[in-house]
């Protein structure tokens, strides 16, 4: 089968287009050949190098979640899953194949009218989204800031506050024509990446910051809280904050404010799954939306991340086998 894999680590001209033996199922998992595959943050951070002291070598075979048809199951599987279209999440590695493996624990029927393309839009972020909001114990009513919008993340958690009747969306973001979509999905207020925005109504303080960013910036957000305020950690596409962005927190101390990190790693499996059936079935409606920012054969993936890297991605982009 087609695969990608890192020939060499650093730029996106490192991925290789490979011909690899198609996986077989072992006991508990399901092969998925894929007909929709997400391109993540992730990937483009284990490309570079940068968790190689985590395990992750040159000759990894990137991608973690994938949509297609299960085609084998593997012992102590329940046969009824082969010929089913489904979501998988494959680990951070696997998907960028034309078959995939994932455990069954991982993998979700799709419902009709839901593309597979969506399904890896919607599939890993959207659930961050909806756990970091709980996270926070946002309530309607109540000033949100997400920073870092742009993505599958922000996307879906501007969507959620908006509807849940969140009493201002902020976003952050890079310019204003990404500023302009997002207020189609439910954002009130558009804010420049540092915060500001010319705007003489909008909130200069928040009750919750969903902050996907993170980076240098963050003390600076922290001090946007409101007393009572949450922050929520959920990502550092902008890299670590300062060693000491502590000291924010400490100075606000009569604010009462609470700093907390979010992964979906600490969510139990099956939690993670009812929300998101319930989101696909939500998209499926038209009641969520997904932003697919581009389509690309797989053998294209090393564009893809050309792509991400350059900052162009508003969304996700999605390869195709
Ligand atoms: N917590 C969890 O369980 C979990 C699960 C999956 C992924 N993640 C993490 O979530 C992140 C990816 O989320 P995503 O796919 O939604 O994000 P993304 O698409 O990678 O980035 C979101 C937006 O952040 C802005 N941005 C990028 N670089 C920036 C910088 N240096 N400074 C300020 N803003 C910057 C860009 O928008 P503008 O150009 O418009 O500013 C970008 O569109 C990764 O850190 C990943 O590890 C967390």
């Amino acid at each position: 089968m087609k695969a990608v894999v890192i020939r060499a680590f650093g730029a996106p001209a490192g991925l290789e287009v490979v011909d690899l033996p198609a996986p077989v199922p072992g006991p508990g998992q399901v092969v998925v050949a894929t007909e929709a595959i997400g391109v993540g943050g992730v990937d483009a951070v284990i490309r570079r190098g940068a968790l190689a002291a985590h395990g992750f070598r040159e000759g990894h075979l990137l991608g973690s979640e994938v949509a297609g048809t299960v085609t084998a199951v593997g012992e102590g599987v329940d046969s009824s899953w082969t010929g089913r279209r489904v979501w998988a999440f494959t680990g951070l590695s696997g998907g960028y194949a034309e078959q995939a493996v994932a455990r069954v624990e991982d993998v979700l029927a799709l419902p009709d009218g839901l593309s597979g393309a969506d399904a890896v839009t919607l599939g890993g972020s959207g659930a961050v989204a909806h756990f970091a909001l709980r996270k926070a114990h946002f309530a309607p009513g109540e000033t949100v800031l997400v920073r870092g919008a742009a993505g599958s993340i922000g996307i879906t958690a501007v969507q959620l506050a908006a509807r849940s009747g969140a009493g201002a969306v902020a976003v952050t973001t890079s310019s204003e024509e990404r500023g302009a979509r997002l207020r189609e999905l439910g954002a009130t207020h558009v804010l420049d990446r540092s915060g500001r925005s010319g705007a003489p109504d909008a909130p200069t303080g928040f009750d919750v910051v969903i902050d996907v960013v993170g980076g240098p910036g963050l003390p600076d957000a922290l001090d946007a809280l409101h007393a009572d305020g949450r922050y929520v950690l959920v990502g550092v596409v902008g890299g670590q904050p300062p060693e000491d962005f502590g000291m924010r927190l400490v100075h606000g101390f009569r604010k009462s404010l609470t700093f907390a990190t979010f992964s979906a790693d600490t969510v139990p499996g099956p939690d993670l799954q009812a929300v998101r059936a319930e989101q696909f079935a939500e998209a499926a409606r038209g009641e969520l939306r997904t932003v697919v920012h581009d389509v690309l054969p797989l053998d294209r993936a090393a564009d893809a991340h050309r792509a991400m890297d350059a900052g162009e991605v508003f969304g996700r982009v999605v390869l195709t086998p």
